[in-house]
């Protein structure tokens, strides 16, 4: 072929991986992108095209002798059945989350109209490929509407007709995917020690309509419906000794009351920095003695320290320190392996994680995998750490720093695509570890 005509091809192919590559990082699919490289030369037919690395090892066979190793999904990412996310699923994690599909205002947006069909898809892959689902979330004040808590009149409705509404949801959910759901997220952030009400309960519309009979009510119905399955508290920065200390004196109320709570969901979104691994250790030792299951539910870490930084690029010694610091934090889920029995990581790639538009929209990649699927040092660390190179200062200026792209505002959050926006998804203002204050 003609010089100037293999410079061209090049410069094409190049064009495409750049673009493809944008695309992917807004959520768009690169191999839907590389379908348009037929019309070019075929020397490199398809240079955008997402392949997963066959030949590395599963993480869920790494963790067999420990616990479950889950991840949260769109229903987007199966879209393809047989497609690279969907290899990447089967391939490294025996738990899945739906991210989410389960949560009210998708299951039941008005009342009494149930609809499962972004929950379904997730179900049926779960099952057919032998892979355990966490259900994900029965109650919570967040994502679910605001019929739930109003009469017509636009007044809040009677403790009588909350709990009528919830038993309801809990029976058509939960008794949809009976037998098909090993853990359920019943509750989710019943907690905020910042709101001052007793307990340190969160002052939601649950815990004002109800006060905190609304949490033993759901785990009640939820019992009553699907008996087999493992019914968990959730939360956030359950390692944070004062919510902590609440948490574990809830959970101690509810049982000493017969109420049928199974396990703790520790949510584990942290930071590069922030908690110490200490501290996570001590999270898992203090629930010890109430002889329940721990779970890691959707751990994600972000790199940041604050709402205000932002890199175009990810930084060598960011990559580096992540992955020491997942690396030594699973040495302490491992360690605690006979009260924790599920790891969630909260997303499988960087390209589809929430953390890119919470609290603010900017590049972040705090899972295992990258953007194109391919395994991070996060990754080689829990697998091979002779392959996570020695930590380095010196890769500072291997990124460009380029602050935060825009501020994300309650009502407007806009996360990547194939993440469905909740009316209601905000910028969970209230939630942040205070790493990232
Ligand atoms: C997040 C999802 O990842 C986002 O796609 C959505 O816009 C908002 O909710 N704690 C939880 C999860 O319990 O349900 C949240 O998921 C992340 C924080």
């Amino acid at each position: 072929m003609h010089p100037a005509r293999i410079g061209l091809v090049v410069l094409l192919a190049a064009l495409l991986v750049a673009g493809a590559q944008a695309m992917r990082s807004n959520g768009e699919k690169t191999n839907q992108a590389a379908g348009q490289t037929t019309d070019i030369e075929m020397e490199n037919p398809d240079p955008t095209a997402l392949t997963i690395q066959p030949d590395i090892p599963s993480l869920k066979d790494v963790f067999a002798g420990d616990f479950k190793l889950g991840t949260a999904i769109p229903v987007s990412a199966i879209t393809s059945q047989d497609g690279p996310d969907a290899q990447l699923l089967i391939k490294h994690f025996n738990s899945i989350t739906a991210e989410n599909e389960l949560k009210w205002d998708a299951t039941e947006p008005r009342e009494g109209q149930f609809d499962f069909t972004r929950a379904d898809p997730i179900v049926k892959f779960a099952v057919n490929n032998g892979i355990g689902l966490r259900g994900h979330t029965l109650v919570w004040h967040s994502q679910t509407p605001d019929w739930v808590f109003h009469d017509e009149a636009g007044n809040l409705v009677s403790k009588e007709v909350l709990f009528a509404r919830m038993k309801q949801h809990i029976q058509t959910v939960a008794g949809r995917y009976k037998g098909q759901i090993y853990a359920w997220d019943v509750v989710n952030e019943v907690l905020e020690p910042g709101d001052h009400a007793p307990g340190g309960l969160r002052n939601s519309l649950w815990y004002q309509i109800a006060g905190e009979e609304y949490i033993e009510k759901a785990f009640i119905y939820a019992r009553e419906v699907d008996p087999n399955a493992k019914l968990f508290i959730n939360d956030y920065n359950t390692n944070m000794p004062d919510k902590r200390q609440d948490l574990y004196d809830l959970i101690k109320r509810l049982k000493d009351k017969g109420i049928p709570v199974d396990g703790v969901g520790h949510q584990t979104h942290i930071g590069i920095e922030y908690p110490s691994v200490q501290e996570l250790d001590d999270m898992v030792t203090a629930f010890r003695d109430l002889a329940i299951e721990q779970q890691i539910t959707e751990m994600d870490m972000s790199i940041y320290t604050n709402d205000v930084d932002a890199y175009d690029t990810f930084p060598l010694d960011l990559q580096i320190k992540q992955a020491k610091r997942y690396q030594a934090i699973f040495d302490v889920f491992r360690k605690h392996k006979d009260q924790v029995n599920s790891v969630t990581i909260w997303g499988k790639d960087d390209g589809n994680t929430w953390l890119r538009s919470f609290p603010v929209n900017r590049n972040n990649w705090p899972l295992l995998f990258d953007e194109r699927l391919q395994a991070k040092y996060a990754y080689w660390a829990l697998v091979d750490p002779d392959r996570v190179p020695e930590e380095t200062s010196q890769a500072a200026d291997s990124a460009t720093h380029s602050g935060v792209w825009q501020v994300c505002h309650d009502e407007e959050a806009n996360p990547t695509e194939g993440v469905v926006a909740p009316e209601n998804a905000g910028c969970f203002a209230d939630r942040l570890q205070p790493n990232t204050r």
